[in-house]
C-alpha cells in the first residue's frame, strides 16, 4: 500500500525520512548551516505531499538545538505551514525544550518510532536529520525516504548517511522529478 492511501484511519501511516541533499551527499555545510537548502527555492510537489501527509514528526537533539537558535524552532517546519506534534530523541531530557509543545523521549529508537507513530494517528511520520534516520534504518523501521537534491557541492558538513556501520539498504525509486532546479526524488525501502 502507498503511504498515501490508508484505507482504514486506525492503520499506522508510513515512516518516511524527508531530506534536502546536495549533490555531494551533505543534509548541512559544516557547523549547521542549512543555507544551501534555500538556494534554488523549496517549492516542490513532492515536498507538499510528504508536508500534507505528515501527521508527527520526530528528529534528534540537534536538529532541535539548532532549529530552535537559528531557524524558529517548531514554527518553522514548513515555514510555519504545518501543525502536529514533533518528538525528539535525546540523552538529555532534564535539560528541557524552551518550546513545552515539543515533547522529548528517551526510551529507544523502537519506543520513539512506535509513540511518533502512534500520535500521527492514521497519517505518515516525518523522520528528520541524519543521525536518528540511520538508526531508524538500521532497525528496519523506514518505509521511504524523500529526498531532494539541490545543485550545490557543500565538500563538508553533516553526511546523509554517514559514519561507521551503515549496513547496505536497498531501495526502489517510485519518483524521480523536476521542480525548478531541485531535483526531487522518492524510493521505498525494500526489506530482505
Ligand atoms: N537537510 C535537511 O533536510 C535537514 C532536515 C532536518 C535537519 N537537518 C539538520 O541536520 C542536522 C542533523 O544532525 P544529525 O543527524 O547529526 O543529528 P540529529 O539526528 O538531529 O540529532 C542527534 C542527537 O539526538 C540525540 N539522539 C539520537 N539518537 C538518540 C537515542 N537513540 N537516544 C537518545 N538520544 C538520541 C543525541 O543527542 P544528545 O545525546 O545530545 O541528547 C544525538 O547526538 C542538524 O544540523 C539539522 O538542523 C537537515
Amino acid at each position: 500500500m502507498s503511504a498515501t492511501s490508508k484505507s482504514h484511519p486506525n492503520e499506522p501511516g508510513a515512516v518516511l525520512w524527508h531530506i534536502t541533499m546536495s549533490l555531494d551527499g551533505f543534509i548541512t555545510a559544516p557547523d549547521d548551516t542549512m543555507d544551501f537548502a534555500f538556494l534554488v527555492g523549496t517549492a516542490s510537489p513532492l515536498a507538499e505531499e510528504v508536508m500534507r501527509t505528515t501527521g508527527a514528526i520526530l528528529a534528534g537533539r540537534r536538529w532541535h538545538d539548532v532549529a530552535q537558535e537559528r531557524y524558529s524552532g517548531r514554527k518553522g517546519i514548513y515555514g510555519g505551514r504545518w501543525r502536529g506534534p514533533v518528538f525528539v530523541l535525546t540523552h538529555r531530557p532534564q535539560d528541557p525544550s524552551a518550546d513545552p509543545a515539543i515533547m522529548f523521549l528517551s526510551d529507544g529508537i523502537e519506543h520513539a518510532v512506535a509513540t511518533a507513530r502512534a500520535a500521527a494517528e492514521g497519517k505518515n511520520l516525518e523522520i528528520f536529520g541524519a543521525n536518528v534516520a540511520k538508526q531508524c534504518l538500521q532497525a528496519g523501521l523506514i518505509d521511504e525516504i524523500a529526498v531532494h537534491v539541490v545543485p550545490v557541492l557543500l565538500g563538508d558538513g553533516v553526511r546523509l548517511y554517514g559514519g561507521s556501520g551503515g549496513a547496505e539498504v536497498r531501495l526502489q525509486r517510485t519518483t524521480l522529478a523536476e521542480s525548478g532546479q531541485l531535483t526531487d526524488l522518492r524510493f521505498r525501502v525494500l526489506r530482505s
